[in-house]
């Protein structure tokens, strides 16, 4: 089967520190998505390690494609194209997926496709939502918010159709860190844990968002980019203030040497003056992407908004957007929560357009930590 709609992509992300592949026919159809995640060995460190993250893709990379092709119910003959994601990310992490797609699409004589990570996540919103019958209208914007990116763009062409090709232009981003490192970061703060979003997002449902009133970044300059930097100080901050939390926080930190790190046992050492600031950091963070996303969506004259990434899990965020979306008479889009995080479905699903437009790389394809979507 060649250049046909029904097309059979593996795609390969290793991107970051979750080595993926799955098999997506057609651009939308996920015959089997397997997600090998390192959390547990960059746990101890609070974040990506990029060298660990680096070996053990090298580890995981062979075992990981086998299991999506046998969960596919087809061999690695049948595919059509192996679609690999070239950038952004962790350089040594990112070559390895590139090395390894290389190399298999040299053995089986299969094309080789490119694909931006962005896009990637751009299009696990629109895979499931042509699953469900109910694709998007384009143009819309798409606000892009993980561990490693949290950007806003604007999309447009057309959503179906065999030839879709999208085009991308940049609205803004963050000028420091990204949302969910932001998250990440003032876990580690609390002695919460790693990843820090879930637990935050559970712990938040608890405490009094209104409690502490953190300013709204001032920037000068694209009213679109984010900041994210300043509210991890103010946490900070107000840890510094309030010295009477410190000994929760030494508490939480032994329970997680201990490797206890449940939702239960954290948050029964977590008192109502911790949860108050859990809520109020997480409502301060919801309130910019949402406001933000919104007005750049009024100012481009979409009528429709796909959120995508890790953040896009987030309970306050995806009800916030529910609620303001729907007073405004506009649409939004989410991905199930396990397409929001990285995954290869999404990598196979954008390489699927790409496949059918006839695009196709050679073994000179080299990964691209800093690759733009637009
Ligand atoms: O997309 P992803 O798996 O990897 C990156 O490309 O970064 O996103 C991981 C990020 C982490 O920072 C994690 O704390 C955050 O997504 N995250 C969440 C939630 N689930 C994951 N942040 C807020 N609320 C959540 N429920
Ligand atoms: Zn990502």
């Amino acid at each position: 089967m060649s250049l046909n709609a029904q097309s059979l992509i593996l795609g390969i992300e290793s991107s970051c520190d979750e080595t993926a592949a799955a098999v997506v026919e057609g651009g939308h159809k996920v015959l089997s998505s397997v997600v090998a995640s390192q959390v547990d060995i960059h746990r101890k460190y609070g974040g990506v390690v990029p060298e660990l993250a680096s070996r053990e893709h090298l580890r995981r990379i062979v075992p990981v494609v086998r299991e999506a092709i046998d969960q596919a119910g087809i061999s690695l003959n049948d595919v059509d194209a192996i679609a690999v994601t070239r950038g952004p990310g962790l350089i040594g992490a990112l070559l390895v997926g590139v090395t390894y797609g290389k190399a298999l699409a040299l053995a089986l004589k299969k094309p080789l496709i490119a694909v931006n990570h962005l896009e990637g996540h751009v299009h696990a919103v629109l895979l499931e939502a042509r699953v469900a019958g109910d694709a998007p209208k384009l143009p819309v914007v798409c606000l892009i918010v993980s561990g490693g990116h949290t950007v806003l763009y604007h999309v447009s062409g057309a959503a179906e159709g065999p030839q879709t090709r999208l085009s991308y232009r940049r609205l803004g981003g963050s000028r420091d860190d990204a949302a969910g490192e932001a998250y990440d970061k003032v876990a580690r703060m609390l002695a919460l844990g790693y990843p820090g979003g879930p637990i935050i997002d559970r712990l938040a449902g608890a405490g009094n968002a209104r409690a502490i009133r953190f300013g709204e970044p001032k920037m000068k300059g694209n009213p679109h980019d984010f900041s994210f930097s300043g509210i991890k100080t103010a946490v900070l901050y107000h840890l510094r203030r309030n010295p009477q939390l410190q000994p929760e926080v030494e508490a939480r930190r032994q329970a997680l040497a201990r490797g206890e790190r449940s939702f239960e046992v954290l948050g029964a050492l977590s008192s109502p003056a911790t949860l108050d600031l859990i809520a109020s950091f997480q409502r301060a963070v919801v309130d910019d992407l949402v406001s933000k996303t919104l007005a750049a969506t009024e100012q481009s004259g979409c009528r429709t908004i796909l959120v995508s990434g890790g953040v896009a899990a987030n309970g306050e965020l995806r009800r916030t957007f529910e609620a303001e979306t729907q007073r405004r008479g506009l649409k939004v889009y989410f991905p199930s929560r396990a397409l929001s995080t990285d995954n290869a479905a999404m990598i196979a699903a954008a390489g699927h357009f790409h496949f059918i437009c006839g695009e196709r790389e050679d073994s000179t394809l080299n990964a691209e930590a800093n690759l733009p979507l637009a």
